[in-house]
């Protein structure tokens, strides 16, 4: 089974994919920046690393007319968003229904969008989390199939519960394509159910 794997930046989530040993081959990653250190991560496990950048496109269309030319090259049969940080259009998304995967730094649906662990800071919540989810066109709103909670510490800061958050990314992303590649994800009413392993 192939994936492709989009990112914007550091790549962590893309390392503790190629770190799991999925029954699944990271065909190729597609970065929407150049600069974005996980590129240098994919071509170190020799894997297609490109770039498809927004700013070379006057429109999202036409970013994402192309952005879908790179992916399907691949034939993937999964697509994951981990840590790409730009809103797809209802289009894209639907050519990718029910095989297109994000991770989200909160416990969705608590604070959707940016900033999520300022804003948790703020409001003062004493339990955070992460969430990986089907991608449908409201943003960061599709059926969820895996989360995980950590607690807010007193004396956080941003950065502190971001690294909480993120060791949990590190297990629940590879966990859910896990669950997809084994064919195990059904969605019924809008809701994930993971099927028992055969
Ligand atoms: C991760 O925390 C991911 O959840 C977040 O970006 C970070 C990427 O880190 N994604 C979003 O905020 C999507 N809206 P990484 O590049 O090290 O995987």
């Amino acid at each position: 089974m192939n994936i492709v794997v989009l990112i914007s930046g550091r790549g962590s989530n893309l390392a503790a994919l190629l770190e799991a040993k999925l029954p699944a081959t990271v065909a190729a990653v597609i970065s929407n920046k150049a600069d974005a250190a996980g590129l240098a991560l994919a071509r170190a496990h020799g894997i297609p690393a490109l770039v498809v950048a927004h700013r070379d496109y006057g429109s999202r269309a036409a970013f994402d007319a192309a952005l879908a030319a790179a992916i399907d090259r691949h034939a993937p049969a999964l697509v994951v968003l981990a840590g790409f940080m730009r809103i797809l259009t209802p289009g894209f998304v639907g050519r990718y229904a029910g095989r297109l995967i994000n991770i989200h730094p909160s416990l969705l649906p608590s604070f959707t969008g940016l900033d999520t662990h300022r804003r948790a800071l703020e409001a003062g919540v004493k339990i955070h989390g992460c969430t990986v989810h089907f991608v449908t066109p409201e943003l960061d709103h599709g059926p969820i199939i895996a989360q995980a909670a950590v607690p807010v510490l007193e004396d956080d800061t941003e950065v502190t519960l971001a690294a909480r958050v993120l060791a949990e990314e590190h297990r629940i992303l590879p966990q859910a394509v896990r669950w997809f590649a084994q064919g195990r994800l059904v969605i019924v009413d809008g809701r994930v159910r993971v099927a028992d392993e055969l």
